[in-house]
């Protein structure tokens, strides 16, 4: 299968190397805006300069492509996906599916009008840490899950788009986090309580932290908090995750996951009493395909073979709603609810 790569700076770095590892995807060409990382990356990776494009129309013209994938900033994706869907070709968008909520519907609605594959790069869903916790979740060993907490903290100085934007955190970060959560509970926030602020030292212009409250449709608790501006102590890009469930709890902490577990016995006097486990670490599942491959592989399977995907456009919206249902609730400090 053949790609045509939007956008081959930055993150595009990550998506060079992941087609380069493909044995079953391989690049047709590329488009790159800017002339200077354009003749860099040409240099860096050996690119043939003649499939590299200025304008993804032209591109189109020129190679003969099976498939898109765009690494460029959020607010080109809804240009190049319909280009892309209205040219036939199906999409591998990184997250966020689109810059705004609006255009996000609109490449939903391009979606359902072409029936082409469009699938988003929520890439720490393939992650040995993701699938373990998801696993756990999964065998019901804790039982019934009551509350998550999870917790972010990290202080990246990347220049570029993100230092500009509003709602950094909320929405190049958190997305990530907020799309883990759909897929630990298998459920949709159903109404949403947040605020944002901007530290004092921040390098942002946007609100780079932030702290939300979520009640999901499955009745499940979640409260997050996060920071983009935070000095020390960092945790993981994982975040640190609690999961409050009926017979014990799980940990995640820098990346390691354990759980203990609660039996209840009754003592002399016939009284419950609650007794603990020893907290006991869970090995990370292993996994054949990790991030981009995965990802890479799962869209190689949907246009070559007409397999489903797990972050469809048509799914992913719900992770967009998440997101813009947060940054609503901090612009107008009210409740927010989504249906
Ligand atoms: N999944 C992840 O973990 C992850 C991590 C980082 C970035 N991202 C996402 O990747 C995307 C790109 O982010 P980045 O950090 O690489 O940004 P960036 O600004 O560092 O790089 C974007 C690249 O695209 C090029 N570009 C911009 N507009 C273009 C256009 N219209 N056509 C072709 N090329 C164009 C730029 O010149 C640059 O080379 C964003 O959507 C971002 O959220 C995802």
């Amino acid at each position: 299968m053949k790609v045509i790569q939007l956008g081959i700076g930055g993150m595009g770095n990550t998506w060079l190397n992941a087609v380069r590892r493909s044995e079953e995807v391989a690049h047709a060409g590329f488009v790159e805006i800017n002339d200077a990382i354009a003749r860099e990356q040409a240099s860096a990776y050996s690119l043939d300069p003649a499939t590299i494009f200025k304008s993804l129309p032209e591109a189109l013209e020129k190679l003969n492509a099976d498939a898109v994938i765009d690494v460029t900033p959020p607010q080109f994706h809804r240009a190049n996906s319909t280009l892309a869907l209205e040219a036939g070709l199906p999409v591998l968008s990184e997250k966020p599916l689109a810059g705004t909520l609006e255009d996000a519907r609109a490449i939903v609605a391009k979606v359902q009008e072409t029936g082409i594959t469009h699938m988003v790069a929520q890439n720490y869903r393939y992650r040995p840490l993701t699938q373990t916790v998801k696993s756990v979740l999964e065998t019901g060993e804790l039982g019934a899950l009551g509350a998550v907490r999870a917790e972010f903290f990290k202080g990246p100085r990347f220049g570029g788009f993100r230092e500009e934007m509003p709602h950094p955190l909320i929405i190049d970060m958190a997305i990530h986090h907020f799309d883990m959560m759909r897929l630990f509970l298998g459920s949709d926030p159903s109404e949403i309580s947040a605020r944002s602020w901007n530290p004092p030292w921040s390098w942002f212009k946007g609100d780079a932290s932030a702290a939300a409250a979520m009640r999901f449709k499955n009745s499940v608790f979640v409260s997050y908090s996060a920071s983009w501006c935070s000095q020390a102590l960092p945790t993981s890009w994982n975040a640190n995750w609690r999961f409050d469930c009926e017979k014990g709890v799980m940990l995640v902490e820098d990346d390691v996951v354990t759980v203990q577990d609660l039996s209840q016995v009754t003592d002399r006097r016939g009284a419950l009493a609650n007794v603990h486990g020893d907290r006991r670490l869970v090995p990370l599942l292993e996994m054949e395909r990790e991030g981009q491959d995965y990802l890479l592989h799962e869209f190689f399977e949907a246009v070559t073979k007409g397999a489903p995907v797990a972050t469809s456009a048509q799914d992913n919206i719900r992770t967009v709603e998440f997101v813009f249902g947060v940054v609503q609730a901090c612009d107008s400090g009210d409740a927010v609810k989504l249906s």
